[in-house]
């Protein structure tokens, strides 16, 4: 399952890429502007943050399938390869889907709720598709079963799109879409710690720590290597 970090905040993108194995960044319209920046500088500056090799999803703003055309020709002009356009799933949404996708654009249909928007954003060739699983369950639906059924349907479909699950609110439900086979996750850098923190864990490090030290001091094995350099050894 690939990870990719939802937010366009340039210091905690700078962090994710050198900590995590990081596939790429999503943002929308919000992320965007809470960073209250340039538009073009900060998506230019994200895309340097996160090298050519990592997926970049962007949503387009126009609200016609030609001015949707339009933007993701802006768009590839400036951030290059590795460029997916998101595109909020409608009627234009899905003309200009098709449109790009025979232009040899990534195209990721957001703002997806129902396992048909789903199934007909992949027909129209949408690489990926982002169903919001916090808004679902917000509602008394249920977003890790609405994913397993996506899921399901590109498997017997054999369809090459592939689901980018959003919207997470809580590790539990970042889990829950691993075991029903979501092929990514896109969460905010906070949900990425928790996936990895455990209070056993850092029990277990102390320990080693403590047992390391009543033998060794405060000596790491680079030091024991070379004694000489550190001059640290059994202190
Ligand atoms: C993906 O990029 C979605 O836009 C995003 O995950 C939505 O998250 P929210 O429901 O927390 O706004």
């Amino acid at each position: 399952m690939l990870y990719i970090i939802d937010t366009a905040n340039i210091e905690k993108i700078s962090y994710c890429v050198s900590t995590f194995p990081i596939a790429g960044v999503t943002t929308n319209p919000t992320i965007i502007s809470r960073e209250k920046a340039d538009f073009f500088a900060l998506i230019k500056g994200i895309r340097d943050i996160i090298g050519k090799e990592r997926m970049f999803h962007i949503q387009l703003t126009g609200d016609t399938a030609d001015k949707m055309l339009r933007e993701a020709e802006i768009l590839r002009g400036v951030v290059g390869d590795n460029l997916y356009v998101k595109i909020p799933i409608s009627e234009e949404g899905l003309k200009a889907t098709m449109a790009l996708h025979k232009d040899g654009y990534h195209v990721t249909e957001t703002a997806i709720f129902t396992q048909q928007q789903a199934l007909m954003a992949a027909m129209a060739g949408a690489d990926f598709v982002a169903p919001y699983v916090n808004r679902l369950d917000n509602i008394v639906s249920d977003g890790v079963n609405v994913v397993a059924e996506i899921v399901e349907l590109f498997t017997r479909y054999r369809l090459s799109s592939r689901v980018l699950a959003a919207s997470f609110k809580t590790a539990e439900q970042v889990h829950k879409i691993s075991m029903v086979g979501g092929h990514a996750v896109t969460v905010s850098p906070e949900i990425l710690s928790t996936l990895i923190y455990h209070p056993l864990t850092m029990y277990a490090v102390d320990d080693f720590k403590a047992d390391w030290e009543s033998v060794y001091g405060k000596a790491t094995i680079c030091d024991m290597a070379d004694p000489q350099k550190s001059g640290t050894e059994g202190e």
